[in-house]
């Protein structure tokens, strides 16, 4: 969603769209399947065979795409889960529970209605193999894999359920389970350590009207502010010479990355 616009307006259901949704048990998606933006995986091998007709967010398999030839990936790993529908997800909670009991049903699957694979954003990657394990995938922590997971924050992925942050996610250690936000977010993420959880707060402390998160990546200075949603529409002022995305965090308001060529004043 990067536009050259001198205003942006945003409505406020329009907080439950976008890269940055916080999609957990607290927050649940209401994500509708028109901003999902789906597409059918294409260039990227499937692992597994649980699920028919794979498809996932257009720039979420793009960016996927293009990690998978950065670490020469391509004939190793697969995508094994993309987008599910509501149904789908209460299908793989139902059968979770029968087969694997409460406690791994806790741990590793999402209650209906509370899983990001519900916005198209997030992937399950595992190894190409003979027999795939369909809630937990098998993802080394070496050679290719490694590779992976050190780039992907690069091509704007995070590794969502990440071991430590248990007690904030309330899902295991998935090493498998990769999330797209986008850059520069996922390379922040990952320089402060923070899960998407954390990062969302963490984002508060530079609202509209009071100092803005500035940071420099790849030539260019970016400028990160979070605004809360007005109750009609919330109406920001932009440079038009510069790039901007915006993002709702699917609870209160928005995430606004501002793009500019030139260093900005210190707000
Ligand atoms: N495995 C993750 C938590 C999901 O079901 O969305
Ligand atoms: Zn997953």
């Amino acid at each position: 969603m990067k536009h050259t616009n001198p205003v942006i307006r945003l409505h406020p259901d329009m907080i439950h769209s976008g890269q940055l949704v916080l999609v957990n048990q607290t927050n649940p998606v209401v994500t509708s399947l028109q901003d999902c933006r789906l597409v059918p995986l294409t260039t990227i091998q499937q692992a597994g065979t649980e699920e028919q007709e794979l498809r996932l967010n257009q720039t979420c398999l793009q960016q996927l795409a293009s990690l998978l030839e950065a670490c020469h990936a391509l004939e190793n790993i697969g995508v094994v889960s993309g987008y599910r529908s509501q149904e789908q997800q209460k299908h793989i909670y139902d059968t979770s529970l029968l087969d694997h009991g409460a406690e791994f049903t806790a741990s590793y699957v999402a209650r209906p209605g509370e899983s990001e694979h519900q916005t198209g954003l997030a992937v399950d990657v595992g190894q190409l193999l003979e027999d795939v394990d369909y809630l937990c995938p098998s993802f080394p922590d070496h050679g290719i894999y490694a590779s992976f997971k050190q780039l992907a924050a690069e091509y704007g992925f995070i590794q969502r359920y990440q071991e430590g942050k248990e007690h904030i996610t309330n899902i295991a250690c998935e090493p498998w389970h990769y999330r797209y936000v986008g850059v520069p977010h996922s390379i922040l993420m990952e320089q402060h350590e923070l899960c998407l959880e954390e990062y969302i707060m963490f984002l508060k402390q530079f609202p509209f009207g009071g100092s803005h998160l500035h940071t420099k990546m790849n030539n260019q200075y970016i400028e990160i502010y979070y605004i809360r949603a007005e109750d009609i529409e919330t109406w920001l002022p932009i440079k038009s010479d510069s790039k901007y995305e915006w993002s709702g965090n699917n609870s209160d308001g928005f995430i606004i990355t501002m793009f500019h060529e030139q260093e900005q004043g210190s707000q």
